[in-house]
Order: structure tokens, then C-alpha cells, then sequence
């Protein structure tokens, strides 16, 4: 791909998903775009854009963004946030019952906010809680992924790191023994649907007791980072937390968030 085709495609990406493709990247975009070209007939690149360009409906650029984007995630991943929220729910409901709302912002194929339901249903198990009080919204710009996630169904490689009596809890066995179905019980927590995280303000109703916003903003520039930190304060309750990806931080961004340890930050007030 020649530099200013990776222009063309790099400023459409940006404006539509916020994704930042640094000069590099040309070999990746143009592998994961060569199918695609393939797929509808047509035979290099600048052809494709102006497919899309003509597309009025969108959805080639849905398309597209799903091609750019980078799903990889898999249950109990960064494990140190699902402790951290169990001991939340076990203190927020020494006293009883209280709801709870968590929001998965960049769920993927629904791995962190099923792990999310797990952790729910055993904190509400050991306190005798209906588990049913929480609501998991789950998240995503990549209309295939949720597809995905709402399904449920993984395979036996993927609930490698889900220790066996969650899997047997959680999980049924599909009768082929290709892999697993996520259980109705853990997949009614969850809502998913489509929120593109670089067009705020978000559509959603807070307030949210915590919001996982992990390993996605690694892909954005520093405005729109800002933008989605300056939401998640908003959607937040107050003393309600946001945790970042391993590789991420919120330096150089101008926030009120509270620094509590990596990747947990929390709103100011009462908890
Ligand atoms: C690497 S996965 C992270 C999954 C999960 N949060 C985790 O930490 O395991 C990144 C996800 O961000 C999504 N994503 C990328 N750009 C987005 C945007 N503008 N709005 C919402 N989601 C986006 C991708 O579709 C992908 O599913």
C-alpha cells in the first residue's frame, strides 16, 4: 500500500472509530483489507475506497471497522480488576441487597463482561444475594464481535484460564464437544449493544458503579482518550471506579480521576 493511499484510509478509520493507525501500519492494513477486496470482485485498494466513499448506507465502513479492529481478549484476563470488584460487591453488600451497574466498554467476543457475571454470581452466592440486582452493559464498535459475544459459545482452547467448577457452574458442553455455551444465568446479566467510543457524549444512562474501559485506548490519540475519560467521570457514581488496560495510563490527560493504584482510578465522593 503506497503512503498516500495509507493517508486515505488512516483519516477515514480515524474519523469513524477514533482508531489512530501510526505511519507503519500499511502491511497490516493492507493484509486485513485483502480479503475483503477479494470478496467483492474488485482489484486493488484505491477501488475499495471508492466503494466505500460511494457506500451511503455505511455499511462497508462498519465493515471496515470490524476489519481494523483487534479483538484478542479472553476470560479472567488482568485478574487483579475481577478481585478488586468482588470485594466491592462483598462491601456494598454486607447491609443487603443494593443494585449494581458495571459497563464492559470495549467488550470484544464477551469474555470480560461473562467473566464480570461470574465473578457477580459467586460474590452474590456466598452473601446469599439474587445475582439478578446487577446489570452488565456490554460494549463494542464491531457489530460481528457482538454477534460473537451474544452467542456465548466458545471454544474448548478459549476456557482455558476458567477454572473447572466454573465451567462446570457456568458452562454447558455443546453435545458435538466442539466447545462451550455461556449459561443463561450469566448471559441474563448481560445488554449488549454498539457504542462507538470516539463519538461522545454516550447515549447511556449512568450512573455506573465501575466501567471497564481496557486495553482499547492504547488505539486512540490523546483527544479522544481525554473525551472517553471525561465520559466515564460523568456515567460514574461518585466513588465509583474506571480500570484501564495493563499497558495503558491516564498521564497527560486532564481529569479529576483519583490515581488509586495502575489502572484503577475512582471518582471523587462518597462511595
Ligand atoms: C483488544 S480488545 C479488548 C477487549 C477487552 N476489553 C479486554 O481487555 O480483554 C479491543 C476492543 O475494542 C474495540 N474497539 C475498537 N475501537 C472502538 C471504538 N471506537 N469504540 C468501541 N470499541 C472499539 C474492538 O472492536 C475490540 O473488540
Amino acid at each position: 500500500m503506497n503512503a498516500s493511499t495509507f493517508t486515505k484510509f488512516r483519516d477515514l478509520i480515524h474519523a469513524h472509530s477514533g482508531i489512530d493507525l501510526a505511519p507503519g501500519k500499511e502491511a497490516l492494513v493492507s493484509s486485513r483489507l485483502a480479503k475483503r477486496i477479494r470478496d467483492l470482485g474488485l482489484s486493488n485498494e484505491m477501488e475499495y475506497f471508492d466503494y466505500l466513499s460511494a457506500d451511503q448506507s455505511l455499511n462497508e465502513l462498519t465493515r471496515l471497522i470490524d476489519l481494523m479492529s483487534t479483538n484478542v481478549t479472553h476470560f479472567l484476563r488482568e485478574f487483579e480488576h475481577f478481585e478488586m470488584l468482588s470485594e466491592m460487591l462483598h462491601e456494598l453488600w454486607k447491609n443487603g441487597p443494593a443494585p449494581v451497574k458495571f459497563w464492559s466498554a470495549a467488550c470484544s467476543s464477551g469474555q470480560e463482561p461473562y467473566t464480570l457475571a461470574m465473578i457477580v454470581h459467586e460474590a452474590a452466592r456466598a452473601m446469599a444475594i439474587d445475582p439478578r440486582i446487577v446489570k452488565i452493559l456490554a460494549t463494542d464498535i464491531s457489530t460481528q464481535i457482538l454477534r460473537q459475544a451474544e452467542e456465548g459459545f466458545y471454544n474448548t482452547r478459549e476456557l482455558e484460564h476458567v477454572p473447572p467448577e466454573w465451567q462446570k457452574r457456568y458452562f454447558q458442553k455443546s453435545p458435538s464437544g466442539t466447545g462451550y455455551q455461556i449459561s443463561d444465568s450469566i448471559r441474563s446479566l448481560v445488554t449488549f449493544r454498539r457504542i462507538n467510543l470516539s463519538h461522545s457524549p454516550f447515549p447511556m444512562q449512568g450512573p455506573f458503579d465501575a466501567i471497564l474501559c481496557r486495553n482499547v485506548m492504547i488505539y486512540f490519540d490523546k483527544e479522544v482518550r481525554t473525551k472517553i475519560v471525561g465520559e466515564a467521570y460523568r456515567l460514574l457514581r461518585p466513588g465509583g471506579y474506571l480500570l484501564i488496560g495493563h499497558s495503558e495510563n491516564l498521564s497527560g490527560i486532564d481529569t479529576p480521576f483519583r490515581s488509586v493504584r495502575a489502572t484503577v482510578y475512582r471518582k471523587a465522593g462518597a462511595a
